[in-house]
């Protein structure tokens, strides 16, 4: 059976909410060894490199009254949040126009997708989703113009329209706790208050000049985004905040927490983004906390 008929079965016999898209660097895989760090009292979650929100759920799942106060930059990604939200049936409605039209004539289906620009929200969101679903190893990558550049996925039965795991995240997402913005991540370190947990998942330092994937957005981050950070790493950590990031096992970013009061430890994860699939085996990853 392959990895995405398992998957759908999965999404299908559970009904607490899970990501909706595939995202590079998705922490899905890494829910156990990230549930071993999770505080046991705090106050509000915060999420500021929010993503596919594979950590936003769990937290969720775990309590379903948590108050969360999730970002990230990608403004599609954040509408597509905010869709989902308030107008799941609509948005529903649109997929399955994209699933029939996909199953007719699927390359130049995508292709066409790919080139429009909808200006509607739930045309956006629904775009997205498709793309996403249908696009080459489910990753969303944009070129420096912010133009989604992927091309067609060799799927034989994509699941264009996971209908019951998009009524539940709609169903989650309008409780009053939770917000969401699109936002750069320092923003953290103003609303961020003594005892909560903030849980940041940057785009990973590259560990070798081929293995750079940071193209979320249309900026990379970089070397200098690390550095502010660890400024904000710093600002939260005086405030009383229980911080924990997850990075790659670089020496930059060793080297920048390897003052108290930071702990780092060893994870083994599978890299999910590889076009070589025998390049998706275990490698180290770092994650950093303060408690
Ligand atoms: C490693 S991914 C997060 C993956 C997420 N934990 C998951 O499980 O899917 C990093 C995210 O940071 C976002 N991002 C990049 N630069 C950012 C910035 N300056 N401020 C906030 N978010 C940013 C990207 O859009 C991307 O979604």
């Amino acid at each position: 059976m392959n990895h995405n008929i398992l998957a759908q079965q999965y999404d299908q016999i559970h009904d607490s909410p899970k990501p909706f898209v595939k995202w590079a660097g998705g922490k899905r895989q890494l829910l156990s060894e990230l549930d071993k760090h999770i505080p046991n009292t705090f106050g509000t979650y915060f999420e500021p490199f929010l993503g596919g929100g594979a950590m936003l759920f769990h937290m969720l799942e775990k309590n379903q009254k948590q108050a969360c106060v999730v970002s990230d930059l990608n403004s599609d990604l954040v509408l597509s949040y905010v869709t989902i939200r308030d107008k799941v049936s609509e948005l529903i409605s649109c997929l399955k126009k994209h699933e029939k039209k996909y199953y007719e004539d699927s390359s130049s289906y995508y292709y066409s997708v790919r080139d429009s620009e909808p200006k509607s929200q739930v045309e956006k969101t629904a775009r997205l989703i498709f793309l996403n679903r249908t696009c080459f190893n489910g990753l969303y990558r944009v070129n420096s113009k912010g133009k989604f550049n992927v091309p067609l996925g060799r799927y034989t039965n994509p699941n264009i329209v996971n209908e019951d795991n998009l009524n539940s995240v709609s169903h989650t997402l309008q409780s009053k706790k939770i917000s969401i913005s699109c936002r750069d991540f320092t923003s953290v370190s103003k609303l961020a208050q003594e005892n909560d947990f903030v849980y940041f998942d940057p785009p990973y330092q590259p560990v070798s000049k081929t293995a750079n994937f940071t193209s979320y957005t249309n900026k990379d981050f970089n070397i200098k985004d690390l550095k502010r950070l660890f400024e904000i790493c710093l600002e939260l950590d005086a405030k009383g905040c229980h911080v924990l990031l997850s990075n790659s096992h670089s020496p930059e970013v060793q080297k920048m927490f390897s003052k108290k009061p930071w702990k780092t430890i060893e994870i083994a994860a599978n890299r999910a983004i590889n076009s070589n699939s025998k390049k998706r085996t275990g490698h180290l990853e770092l994650l950093i906390k303060n408690y």
